[in-house]
This record gives structure tokens, C-alpha cells and sequence, in this order.
């Protein structure tokens, strides 16, 4: 646990108070396969599993009902350790498996960061779909995703993966470690615009 007074520098960089005013952090490197997304040994996995969704998707029934089969993964977060201050980058490979609910394909949950002023970058390795994006006073935007595209999700914008294809969508994420995920207010807002797949054919609604 931080002292107060460290917590206060790290998080105003009018201090100009840096993160080496923490204990060093030795240099290091991690092994990504660009190919599969596997990242060597996380030091955290975040599961998400159908029944972590309840809410989210336009057909309730059909989400109990996929619980109720085999609770199946909705989405992985393979994380590196990093300390959530100012001056860190936090780094992910976010994993989020085909499939629908109904017809309506699978996403991630949304949020804004806590500190809504952060960007983020999602380089997409692997798979297809959309980043859904969203503003506080409603302007909405999707991007599409698709292996070797990044999207850049500037300050202000809640975002959420959705995935369209048969195989996971996979991502290279980075943003600053003291953003902070507030999943609350987007759950209220809830996304515009939703993808469904209808026919064979993608569906935004
Ligand atoms: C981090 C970020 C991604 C997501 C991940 C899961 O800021 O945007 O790493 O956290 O794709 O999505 P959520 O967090 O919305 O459940
Ligand atoms: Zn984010």
C-alpha cells in the first residue's frame, strides 16, 4: 500500500512527479504470438463468462438460455502486472470468442475510464468486428476491426469490442495504468447501436 502523499504526486502531473519516484522497475520484455494472441505467462487472466452479461444483450431469454446449456466463455483479459499509477502503461491481449446471443453478436461489456480524459489503442491481431464507441452526450461511432487494423479510442469515449466473425476476436491493448474502468455509467447509457447477424448478413441497429 502506497503512502498517501505518493498516491497525491502520482496521480496530478502538474507535480511533474514521475513514476521513477517509485521503487525502479527493472526492464522487462514479454513473448507474444502475433498469430494465436497468446501472451506467455500473464500474471492475470480476467474470464467473463455468459452469465457475467445478464443485462447487456436485447434478448434476455436467449442469454438464460446459453447459461443454462453450458455457461460458455464470453471473453479473456491476459494482463502483465503493472502498477495502476501515473507514468505506467498498462498492456492486455483481450480474447473475445465468436458466438451470439439470438442473433445479436457477442461483446465485451463497455466502459468509460475513471479517468475519462485516456486513450487507449487496440491493435487487432486476429478475427473481425467492430469497436463501438460512444460519448457521454450520446455521439456514437463504430470502427471496424479486422488483423493488422488498430483502432484508436481517443479520451471521452466509452468503448466496446463486438466480435462478427467465426473465429475470436483478439487485441493488443494500451493505455494508461491510472485510467481506471468505470463499467457503471455506459451500463445505464447503454451502446446506440448494436450488431446483430441476420440471414448471414451483419445487421447494425
Ligand atoms: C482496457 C480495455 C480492454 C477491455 C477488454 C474487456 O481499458 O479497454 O482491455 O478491458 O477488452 O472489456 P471490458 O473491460 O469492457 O469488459
Ligand atoms: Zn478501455
Amino acid at each position: 500500500m502506497k503512502s498517501p502523499k505518493l498516491q497525491k504526486m502520482h496521480a496530478n502531473p502538474l507535480t511533474q512527479m514521475t513514476a521513477t519516484d517509485e521503487p525502479l522497475m527493472t526492464p522487462w520484455a514479454v513473448d507474444i504470438d502475433l498469430v494465436t494472441g497468446a501472451m506467455a505467462e500473464p500474471d492475470r487472466v480476467l474470464t467473463r463468462k455468459t452469465s457475467d452479461m445478464r443485462g447487456y444483450y436485447r434478448d434476455e431469454a436467449a442469454l438464460e438460455q446459453l447459461i443454462g446449456q453450458d455457461d460458455p466463455i464470453h471473453y479473456e483479459v491476459f494482463e502483465k502486472h503493472i502498477p495502476e499509477t501515473y507514468g505506467h502503461l498498462l498492456l492486455c491481449i483481450s480474447k473475445l470468442y465468436p458466438g451470439r446471443v439470438g442473433d445479436e453478436c457477442f461483446m465485451t461489456k463497455g466502459h468509460y475510464h475513471t479517468i475519462s480524459g485516456t486513450a487507449e489503442t487496440y491493435l487487432c491481431i486476429r478475427g473481425t468486428g467492430y469497436m463501438m464507441m460512444k460519448t457521454a452526450d450520446g455521439v456514437c461511432h463504430s470502427e471496424a476491426m479486422r488483423r493488422h487494423r488498430m483502432v484508436y479510442v481517443p479520451p471521452h469515449w466509452a468503448h466496446r469490442s463486438i466480435n462478427t466473425g467465426d473465429e475470436p476476436l483478439i487485441s493488443f491493448c494500451v493505455y494508461p495504468a491510472d485510467a481506471g474502468h468505470n463499467y457503471g455509467d455506459i451500463a445505464t447509457e447503454g451502446f446506440p447501436r448494436r450488431v446483430f447477424i441476420r440471414q448471414g448478413k451483419e445487421v447494425i441497429e
